[in-house]
């Protein structure tokens, strides 16, 4: 008995232990986009296109927005793979892109960038949850 108990505040324990840490994930996440923030919002087209729903949209595919032919072509969906490709060095993983921007280096700064988009992101979102971003 006292065994199960245990047992079950381990498990307790872990999954406090996760949410903490995807809060921190996300949280980190949201001061690496002011780096974006420049170019891109959730909410709305700027210089770049903008990102709510970003997460399972096709690249280049928001209409009304004025997209490189690199971008329109290059036959990607955004997930957290593809993301983390384009994100590490944009102009080599859609040449000829016109976001002029070097990209983020940094394997877990993208993970935490990536974790925030797909929350902030996210059609439930409070940003987003009266735009749709497709
Ligand atoms: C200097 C301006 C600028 C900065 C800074 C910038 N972007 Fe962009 N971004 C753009 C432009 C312009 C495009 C459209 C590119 C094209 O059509 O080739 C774009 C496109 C994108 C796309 C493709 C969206 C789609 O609808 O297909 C993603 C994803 C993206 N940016 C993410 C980011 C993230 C995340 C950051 C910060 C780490 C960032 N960008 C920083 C200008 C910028």
């Amino acid at each position: 008995m006292a065994r199960a108990a245990l047992a079950l505040a381990a498990v307790a324990l872990a999954a406090i232990g996760a949410g903490a840490a995807a809060a921190q994930e996300t949280a980190n996440g949201e001061a690496i986009y002011s780096r974006c923030a420049a170019c891109h919002a959730l909410a709305y087209d700027r210089t770049g296109p903008r990102h709510c729903g970003l997460i399972g949209r096709r690249a280049g595919s928001l209409p009304g927005f004025d997209y490189s032919e690199a971008m329109k072509r290059s036959r990607l969906t955004w997930d957290a793979k593809t993301l983390d490709r384009f994100l590490a060095d944009p102009m080599k993983a859609v040449p000829g892109t016109s976001m002029g921007y070097a990209g983020v280096k940094d394997s877990k700064e993208r993970a935490d960038l990536i974790a925030w988009l797909r929350e902030a992101g996210s059609a439930a979102s409070a940003e987003c949850r009266n735009r749709p971003g497709r």
